[in-house]
């Protein structure tokens, strides 16, 4: 494993391994697999259950890695892999697979290598590093994968820069990410500055648009061939942290502030959540 002098601050993870040692199963059955925002088709009356949770969770890891068009006895690389869940869905579906997580925080891999076993002619590794130094060589991947997780990176461009290098000609990006419209751009900004903020969710940086997404894309190399607005089936996310929150013993004032900004823009439509798809173009 590639060492690092330093982590990311990431509270949420300290409250959610702290659940999980406490062995609290609710937390465990609704993000034991994912951390992140699920995909819902309808919303659930009243309040979604930890399972519903934790359907809505596996359902956007698919279509985020369906979005990458993964077929079998490909490399796929997922970057910022969390507990390795998005993999474990590929591993469930795919066969003659090369499976390969990375993330900044060590303790997510270990969790990670201890819950997880390859399919049968599939197989998984964990690598710690940074998304924006993948310690991988040129063009040895066909996907590479992002999920709800570049936001926290220290440089899109540099991510994307790294993506494109570690992909096979013809291979293919697929992410999510909360895009702000430009109208929501100053409050963006101004949220930064805000001494609450970079409490819960550590660093977040959700300036970029989807006019910059255009040009990252268009400077790296890649050909933009995916961009579904999925904003719609993440509202029921909001209500269900509410519901949970008071389990996750961390959870500070700026953990409810920030998911509050988070609900609020998206309900108004100032926030999107997308999912886009690249293809490598040249190298
Ligand atoms: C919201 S979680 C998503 C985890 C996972 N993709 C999932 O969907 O369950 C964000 C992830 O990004 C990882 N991360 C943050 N900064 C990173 C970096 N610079 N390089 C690699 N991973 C990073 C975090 O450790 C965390 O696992």
């Amino acid at each position: 494993m590639a060492q690092h002098s330093h982590e990311p601050q990431l509270p949420y993870f300290d409250a959610l391994l702290e659940s999980f040692e406490e062995g609290d199963p609710t937390v465990a059955e609704a993000f034991g697999d994912h951390v992140h925002w699920g995909y819902w088709d309808a919303e659930p009356d009243p309040v979604p259950t930890p399972a519903e949770f934790a359907a809505a969770a596996e359902r956007l890891s698919s279509e985020v890695w369906q979005a990458a068009e993964i077929h079998d006895g490909e490399r796929v690389l997922d970057v910022g892999c969390g507990f390795g869940g998005t993999l474990a869905s590929i591993d469930a579906h795919r066969s003659g697979m090369t499976l390969s997580g990375v993330n900044i925080d060590h303790r997510q891999l270990l969790r990670a290598g201890r819950m997880r076993v390859a399919a049968a002619g599939n197989t998984l590794d964990w690598t710690r590093a940074d998304a924006c130094a993948l310690p991988f060589a040129d063009a040895s991947f066909d996907a590479v994968l992002a999920v709800e997780c570049i936001f926290h990176f220290p440089d899109r461009g540099r991510f994307f820069a790294e993506a494109w290098r570690v992909l096979k000609r013809g291979g293919r990006l697929a992410l999510s990410d909360f895009v702000p419209t430009r109208m929501l751009l100053p409050a963006v900004l101004a949220a930064e500055y805000w001494p609450g903020s970079r409490g819960f969710y550590g660093k977040v940086d959700m300036r970029c648009t989807a006019d910059r997404y255009a040009r990252l894309a268009a400077d790296a190399g890649f050909l933009p061939v995916l961009d579904r607005d999925i904003t719609r089936n993440t509202l029921p996310t909001y209500p269900f942290l509410r519901h949970l929150s008071p389990r996750l013993r961390r959870l500070r004032f700026s953990a409810v502030a920030e998911t509050l900004f988070a609900e609020s823009a998206s309900r108004l439509g100032l926030l999107r959540y997308r999912i886009l798809a690249f293809r490598k173009i040249g190298g």
